[in-house]
């Protein structure tokens, strides 16, 4: 499904990816974690395509394909998701208007607005949305909680084959952790793989990771199985 060689990355001029290489099959659920500052953010944003990171060498090869040179835009239609750590806030593009662009434009035609509707408003309920959520700009003034769960709602309008999900357990109370975890596991099936980062390994017990990788100095410092996040919580990450 993924795989990264060798990525060097550098952002104003600071190293901050150092030959990190990972390779995710096909159905796998692979966890990072890490301290902060280590550049869990920034390999997503460099998996995703964000210009503002210089991969100096190395290579992103998605599905067998390179798409190191491929924009934002062209990896999500290829099949890629990120649901950010910090998502942004878009004023004067309603809830409504964004969602019907990504439906249009993963399904190549127009939507009729009736199955539209229906389709966002099943998914509004899934992840307890407020209200007035279809008309309000795109998370203007929603809660962290929200946000987060305004990024799963995208994600299955979108129907990506690879998830990252950077920190969505942050900003999350317990309610909605499990209503977007198991949103996700609904979700997930044998062709869809998982690349999960964050900091706590409550999140890894409603979605299992078959590896557990941490992180250090821009690169994967130890590989093992789900009780490596039970390890770390115990041990911190200063003996690691
Ligand atoms: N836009 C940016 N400009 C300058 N430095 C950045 C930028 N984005 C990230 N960094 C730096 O890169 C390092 C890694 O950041 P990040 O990938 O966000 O870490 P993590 O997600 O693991 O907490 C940090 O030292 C951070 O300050
Ligand atoms: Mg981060």
């Amino acid at each position: 499904m993924l795989e990264l060689k060798n990525l060097n990355v550098k952002i104003d001029n600071k190293k901050i990816l150092n030959d990190f290489s990972l390779k995710i099959n096909k159905g796998e659920i692979h966890a990072i974690m890490g301290p902060n500052g280590v550049g869990k953010s920034t390999l997503s944003s460099v998996i995703m395509g964000n210009p503002k990171f210089l991969v100096e060498s190395g290579d992103i090869v998605f599905k067998g394909e390179s798409i190191k040179e491929d924009s934002v835009d062209l990896r999500a239609k290829k099949g890629i998701f990120l649901a950010m750590q910090y998502p942004s806030e878009i004023d004067g593009v309603s809830n409504l208007q964004f969602l019907k662009a990504i439906i249009n434009s993963e399904n190549g035609k127009s939507v009729p607005i009736f199955e539209l509707y229906k389709k966002i408003e099943a998914e509004k309920e899934n992840l307890n949305m407020p209200d007035d959520y279809l008309r309000r700009s795109v998370n203007l003034g929603f809660s962290g909680g929200e946000k987060k769960r305004n990024e799963i709602i995208q994600m299955k309008m979108l129907n990506p084959k690879l998830i990252i999900l950077d920190e969505i357990d942050s900003g999350l109370d317990v309610d909605s952790l499990k209503t977007v975890c198991k949103e996700i596991n609904d979700y997930k099936n044998n062709d869809v793989s998982i690349l999960i980062i964050t900091h706590y390994p409550k999140v890894l017990e409603y979605i299992k990771p078959d590896f557990v990788h941490l992180m250090k100095n821009g690169n994967i410092s130890k590989t093992g199985d789900s009780s490596l996040a039970y390890e770390i919580e115990e041990k911190g990450y200063q003996d690691e």
